[in-house]
């Protein structure tokens, strides 16, 4: 039977350059489709961006540009920077595409078809920024100026007819989702704030615009176009050809597996999506994870705050795996995390360059020296060899279980414990002392490169392209990784032989001063 699994990430407005929080969003959700896959799952990948809206339809008009042909330049550069964060995502959306604008506006006739629309007024602020509508006391003043209290961003006010969607209706079954759906919002952590806000009254959402025209048009009232967020959120259907019920990708990958997000959005996908949803009759996604932001100096990095770490500098610097590892490792999933240069330098040189990059060059080059270029034949394990062996073996249900629940802290702790220990196995068990004791020594030298093997593939979802460098050491190719052989100490076939490698990562000369 195949296993499906459905991941997206958000998908990014093109009003400006991308940047360290959008590079993290994407890094974390390749991730699991990546581990998925070497996990046997038949996985569906998606990214892409958000074109509709004030926000761009200003952006654009900053520019002198028309909006459609910003667009088309802006999303091209999120377009180039999932190839440069190596991302393997299956799909890439735009709002503006037909086939998105099809489902939207089908799905609009479903919600006004159950009556869960229906026309009014809005008298209310909003912020372009946020694309959101808040209440009065969600709001303060700054330096004269009204801003929404949660991103501090500036709020006008907005007076016009809307259509309005009936989300008041959806609050006690959106109540007892949640309770049937324990782990639909992860981390557990920000449920509570989310339950909290729908048990304290939800009112109905104001899902159309009057007062501008870049969007998707209201069916049968061309004067409304729908609420950014409602057309948004929708592409995770329309990438599945919704509503086409004989489509495959429809029926298989939908309801979504997992939809990573940044806390600052999950009141749009883990209320409104799933109250979307239900009303027009479809099964919600089965997770919405809102991992923290990445802060530069303790904030947000944001365009508006000018304190942005451009990722393409830190790849063009240091390579994309070492940006996706130190992402992956040194911000903990779920929480904020501080970057510094200083930390990812660290990281290069202790883990990557001397942890793992170190390791394989040495039993690469001792086996070189010592077996004859291949992998040994004569082999009988010790109990310290199956000590070392069996880890893997017996955390590979645990492994799948924590990649389930999200938890790549587990996971990166997982690597960074092997790695070490990996290293002492060799250095301890000294097999350059062992030369007349030629099985010793080629059961040392089988066991490393087993290891070596087993790291590069728990490796691969973070550093995919250091991690089918290193596999050339046994002629692996990426399409043969499978997780579960990590349970198979004798997976390496004896005899064969192996290749000498390119050093992984370079380490970085630091400046003391
Ligand atoms: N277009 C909406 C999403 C629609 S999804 C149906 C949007 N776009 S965005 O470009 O502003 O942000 C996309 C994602 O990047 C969000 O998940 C947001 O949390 C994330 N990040 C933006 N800045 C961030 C940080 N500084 N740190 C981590 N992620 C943050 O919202």
């Amino acid at each position: 039977m195949t296993k499906y699994f459905y991941i997206t990430t958000p998908i990014y407005y093109p009003s400006g350059k991308p940047h360290m929080g959008h590079a993290y969003s994407s890094i974390v959700a390749d991730f699991f489709a990546r581990f998925k896959r070497i996990d046997g799952f038949q996985v569906h990948f998606l990214t892409g961006t958000d074109e509709h809206g004030l926000k761009i339809q200003r952006a654009a008009e900053k520019e002198g540009m028309d909006t459609l042909k910003f667009c088309d330049t802006i999303s091209q550069t999120f377009k180039n920077l999932s190839k440069t964060l190596n991302l393997s995502n299956t799909d890439f959306i735009r709002t503006t595409e037909k086939r998105h604008l099809k489902s939207v506006q089908y799905l609009w006739n479903e919600l006004a078809k159950n009556d869960d629309i229906y026309l009014s007024k809005y008298s209310g602020w909003y912020s372009v920024s946020d694309e959101a509508f808040y209440n009065e006391d969600e709001i303060e003043e700054n330096n004269g100026k009204k801003i929404a209290i949660s991103s501090k961003s500036l709020v006008e006010w907005v007076d016009e007819e809307s259509f309005f969607f009936r989300l008041s209706k959806w609050e006690k079954p959106l109540l007892n989702f949640y309770e049937k759906n324990p782990q639909f919002i992860s981390p557990e952590s920000r449920k509570n704030e989310v339950i909290s806000f729908v048990k304290s009254g939800l009112k109905d959402l104001s899902v159309s615009r009057k007062s501008f025209s870049w969007g998707i048009k209201v069916p049968g009232n061309k004067d409304h176009v729908i609420y950014v967020w409602l057309d948004a959120l929708t592409n995770y259907l329309s990438a599945l050809n919704y509503p086409d019920k004989n489509d495959k990708l429809l029926n298989n990958f939908w309801p979504a597996s997992l939809h990573i997000i940044g806390k600052d959005i999950l009141r749009f996908h883990a209320i409104y999506w799933p109250a979307f949803l239900l009303a027009a009759k479809i099964k919600p996604p089965l997770r919405v994870y809102g991992h923290g932001w990445i802060l530069s100096g303790d904030e947000k990095m944001s365009k508006s705050k000018g304190n942005i770490l451009d990722p393409i500098d830190i790849i063009e610097n240091y390579g994309i795996d070492a940006l996706r590892y130190y992402l992956i490792k040194e911000v903990s999933f779920g929480n904020d995390g501080n970057i510094s240069q200083e930390r990812l330098e660290d990281c290069i040189n202790s883990d990557l360059a001397n942890n793992f990059g170190n390791l394989c060059q040495r039993v690469v080059a001792f086996s070189l020296k010592n077996c004859d270029g291949k992998i040994p034949n004569k082999i009988e394990f010790h109990s310290d060899d199956l000590k070392i062996l069996d880890k893997f073996k017996n955390n590979l249900n645990t492994i799948r279980e924590k990649i389930d629940n999200q938890d790549i802290n587990f996971y990166i702790d997982f690597i960074v414990n092997s790695l070490f220990e990996a290293n002492k196995y060799f250095n301890d068990q000294e097999p350059w002392k062992k030369k007349d004791d030629l099985i010793r020594l080629n059961t040392i030298v089988y066991t490393t490169l087993e290891i070596v093997r087993k790291i590069s593939y728990l490796l691969y979802p973070i550093i995919p392209e250091s991690s089918v460098k290193a596999l050339k050491i046994f002629n692996i190719n990426e399409k043969d990784i499978d997780f579960s052989s990590i349970e198979n100490n004798e997976f390496l076939i004896k005899d064969k032989k192996i290749n000498k490698i390119d050093i992984l990562f370079k380490k970085i000369e630091k400046n003391n001063d």
